[in-house]
């Protein structure tokens, strides 16, 4: 049985075939990117230009001389690949388990084709096992977190967590999610949220997941589970 890190390398790997020739191409966060990135390097395959959705990527991307531009600087772009903590059969998704997920729902927002990187793990019928990542501005956490307790969650601060846009995390603990669209614009409608970290009303439109078998592509016509 393949480890979860072979798992990651191998659909990593398979995602180098999305890359746009001499397009913009978006980048996600997290290791299953760190290791889309690292096979970029080693195959020597040329990337045009690149949106990062975080410091952490832009400097791996600019480490192997991948241009990064500035996402005010384009209409929008082809390809945006990330990774995800959990995707459900109706191609939406929990995200920001590295805190990356306002820059990378913008990202998303601004691509034509969001490719999806995962292992099959992450696949589930129902999102919300994962804990629930919700970006907050600092002063707006306690009452944001008091509104997530209403709403059935149980919201924990991530401990030393401060986003690349200067905020905090609040991960939402036993809080199933059986409508993603509603729960995404109710919790991204609390003053004081930046974002929440589901990918719903933009959802996943290719899913790349491996297995012991392989690496297979579901599109949104296909089934995922
Ligand atoms: C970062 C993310 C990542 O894509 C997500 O946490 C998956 O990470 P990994 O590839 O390390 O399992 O959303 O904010």
């Amino acid at each position: 049985m393949k480890s979860q890190d072979e798992l990651k390398l191998m659909v990593a790997r398979a995602a180098l075939s999305y890359i746009p020739v001499g397009g913009v191409l978006g980048v996600g966060s997290g290791s299953t990117v760190a290791k889309f990135i690292e096979q970029i390097a080693s195959e020597g395959i040329r990337v045009g230009r690149a949106v990062s959705s975080s410091n952490k990527t832009t400097a791996m991307l600019r480490d192997i001389g991948v241009e990064v531009v500035d996402p005010n600087t384009i209409d929008g772009y082809d390809v945006y690949i990330d990774g995800a903590d959990e995707v459900n059969e109706r191609f939406e998704a929990i995200k920001g388990g590295g805190a990356c997920l306002t820059r990378e729902k913008i990202l998303a927002s601004m691509a034509r084709t969001f490719v999806c990187i995962v292992d099959k793990s992450k696949l589930v019928t129902q999102l919300g096992r994962f804990p629930l990542p919700v970006e907050v501005i600092p002063m707006a956490r306690a009452q944001v977190a008091r509104t997530l307790r209403a709403m059935g969650g149980e919201p924990v601060l991530r401990e030393g967590c401060i986003t690349d846009n200067g905020c905090e995390i609040l991960d939402v603990h036993n809080f199933m999610i059986p409508d993603a669209v509603s729960a995404e614009d109710h919790i991204n409608s609390i003053p004081g949220v930046v974002t929440v970290g589901l990918f719903a009303r933009r959802g996943v439109d290719v899913v790349l997941y491996a297995d012991d078998e392989g690496v297979k592509v579901l599109d949104n016509d296909s089934t995922l589970l």
